[in-house]
């Protein structure tokens, strides 16, 4: 076997381990980011090999959440990719403007910037005190760092911008108080925010959604694994709700997507056909 070779073995062994002791499964993300990311956490933990990591990572949860923090992917945004808050503002928020209430669940929320952009464009268009945002993320360091709500002043420059370009009514700096070099947002955006840890891969679904958003979450993930989370946003949406995929993945070929139209294909923004649609489409 070569020296890679021997990589293979032992990252499948110890994610084999991690997934029996921990309940976190690993073993159906992408292969080739997964195997970086291992190898980066490695390099700085003093352990020489996966094989020397793998007994103290599966008795000491202290160096396993490093590991965890080590294998999230967990760059995000305000306004991330202000053309898709454009559309939901434009072409969504017309049909949520006919619900009584709405609840919204960001899964893979990261550290929060993008629940929060959504509880802003909610505001503006009137939908505040009708909402309800479950923002969910399988790495709990992130969720806290998303309950608090403080991000690093300098980041503001950029969040502005995305939110001149989605369209955004007011001005950003209403939304947050500049405390040293941090900004600290508005805490009237965080009444309506359920921040929790959900791992997609193993827990259940969150019932009776009228919007999900999943943005950036599945690329990691192999195509099997793609198919099953699919199928669990899938259950967690109301007919009539919306799917939104981000720009990196879509629908095409996958087992659900006959219970789609597609509102925005380049958006990756779906709405799921009523019952009676959907007879007509099986
Ligand atoms: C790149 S961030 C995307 C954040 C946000 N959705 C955005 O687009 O800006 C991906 C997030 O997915 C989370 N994630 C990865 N695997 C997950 C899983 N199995 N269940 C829930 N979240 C997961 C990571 O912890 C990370 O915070």
């Amino acid at each position: 076997m070569t020296p890679d070779e021997i990589i293979d073995v032992e990252i499948k062994l110890l994610l084999e381990g991690v997934y029996q002791v921990y309940g976190f499964d690993f073993r159906e993300y992408s292969e080739a980011s997964l195997r970086r990311r291992l190898i980066q956490w490695l390099s700085i933990s003093g352990f020489g090999t996966l094989s020397l990591a793998q007994s103290p990572l599966l008795r000491d949860r202290g160096l396993f959440d490093t590991l965890l923090r080590g294998i999230t992917v967990n760059v995000s945004d305000m306004f991330r990719d202000p053309s898709f808050f454009k559309a939901i503002r434009e072409q969504v928020v017309p049909h949520l403007l006919t619900y009584p209430f709405i609840k919204i669940w960001h899964a893979g929320c990261s550290t929060g910037e993008e629940a929060y952009s959504m509880a802003i464009l909610l505001h503006e268009v009137g939908l505040k005190g009708r909402f309800r945002i479950y923002a969910t993320d399988i790495n709990e360091e992130v969720i806290h760092k998303a309950q608090k709500g403080i991000y690093p002043l300098q980041e503001m420059q950029r969040f502005t911008r995305n939110y001149q370009h989605s369209g955004g009514t007011g001005s950003f700096s209403d939304y947050y108080t500049a405390r040293y070099d941090h900004a600290i947002l508005s805490p009237s955006l965080q009444e309506n925010i359920v921040f929790a840890a959900h791992n997609l891969t193993v827990d259940t679904d969150f019932g009776e959604m009228n919007l999900i958003l999943c943005r950036n979450v599945m690329i990691y993930f192999k195509q099997p694994l793609k198919e099953r989370v699919l199928s669990l946003l899938d259950t967690s949406l109301m007919p009539g709700g919306f799917l939104c995929l981000g720009t990196k993945e879509s629908l095409d070929h996958r087992n659900i997507s006959g219970r789609y139209e597609a509102m925005m294909p380049r958006m990756q923004i779906y709405r799921k056909r009523y019952a009676k649609k959907l007879q007509q489409t099986v």
